[in-house]
């Protein structure tokens, strides 16, 4: 089984980046050969400036080594490191009819931002579909917001296989319900476009400040406080044993303990979980060299996997040599 799945280096990895496709990515690299790389060309849809790329590239790739991906186990490259996949992107868009894209809520949401609607963002779905498509993948772990542009890939590859024959197996996505959408700060979904992220990497004061200006209602100390929808509780889960969870959700319906308290808990919690992952980006760091390696390493890889699926694809639409 080939697991695939990719994360733009578009900003500082957060709670939400890791829980929701970071965590699951590494859980599932024991089973099947997985591939996980770092979508800079997508990130040239929103980031315009070379040096800010190159060095989000890397700080990325040193995250995701510390964070547990293991290059003995899985490949780990950079996208544009396979150009192939902008080749069969253009492709893949021959085929992709327009209303599919016209009705992707990320070109929509990111344009109501005010981001300028290029034709990349647009066509970012198809990109995404190349990414895919491109290295047979069987399963693709993501969180929910990229639901959408897994249903994208797969009407896309049947689309190419109705036209062309039987070139693609139909991608499934991988999304865990229990992570699916990490909330942020502000209770909405944790993402770098809406500020309220918590970085996984952060500094401990700029954590905990983060942290303590959580929003809280005004539920006074003594009383219970409500289970539904707090952040607290939620964040608290993802990094908590069992049994502290619990004694949490108790400290939440018997009252008696404020939300300050319980902040500092879920800080302690939080600061805990990522310890070990510290001392790893330090150890990452201090080897020079080790990054360009492994990203080296898994470009030959993937590159491998990319030119034996390019040449059926060559071939069945009539390009290249026979
Ligand atoms: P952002 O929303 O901060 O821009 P990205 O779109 O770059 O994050 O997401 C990278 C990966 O992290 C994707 O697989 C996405 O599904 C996952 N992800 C991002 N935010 C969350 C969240 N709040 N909950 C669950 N998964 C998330
Ligand atoms: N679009 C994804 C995101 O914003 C990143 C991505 C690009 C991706 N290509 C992919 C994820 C292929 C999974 C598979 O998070």
């Amino acid at each position: 089984m080939r697991i695939l799945s990719g994360i733009q280096p578009s900003g500082t990895l957060h709670l939400g980046n890791y829980f929701g496709m970071m965590k699951p990515s590494i859980e599932l690299q024991e089973q099947g050969e997985a591939h996980y790389f770092i979508a800079d060309l997508h990130a040239l849809t929103t980031v315009h400036d070379a040096a800010a790329l190159r060095a989000n590239v890397r700080e990325l790739a040193v995250d995701f080594l510390a964070c547990g991906l293991d290059p003995a186990r899985a490949v780990f490259f950079r996208q544009s490191d396979v150009p192939a996949v902008t080749e069969l992107s253009w492709i893949l868009s021959t085929v992709t009819p327009m209303g599919l894209l016209e009705r992707c809520h990320s070109f929509k949401d990111k344009t109501a931002r005010g981001l300028a609607a290029s034709h990349g963002l647009f066509a970012y779905p198809v990109l995404m579909a190349a990414d895919i498509l491109i290295c047979d993948s069987d399963l693709v772990p993501v969180g929910r917001d990229q639901k959408q542009h897994l249903e994208v890939t797969r009407d896309i590859a049947v689309k190419m296989n109705e036209t062309f024959g039987e070139i693609f197996k139909l991608p499934q996505p991988s999304i865990r319900d229990e992570t699916a959408v990490v909330p942020g700060l502000d209770g909405a979904k944790m993402s770098k476009s809406y500020n309220n992220t918590i970085e996984i990497f952060a500094p401990e004061a700029v954590l905990r400040k983060k942290i303590m200006g959580i929003k809280t209602d005004s539920t006074p100390v003594e009383s219970p406080k409500p289970t539904e929808g707090a952040v607290i509780l939620d964040l608290y889960k993802l990094v908590a044993s069992p049994a502290d969870y619990q004694s949490m959700l108790d400290a939440f319906r018997n009252g008696g303990t404020g939300y300050g308290d319980l902040k500092k808990q879920l800080f302690a919690g939080i600061w805990e979980y990522f310890a070990p992952f510290r001392v790893r980006r330090e150890e990452i760091l201090a080897d020079t060299g080790l990054v360009d390696r492994v990203l080296a390493d898994g470009a030959g890889k993937a590159r491998e996997v990319s030119d034996r699926v390019m040449k059926r694809v060559r071939a069945a639409v009539g390009i290249g040599e026979r």
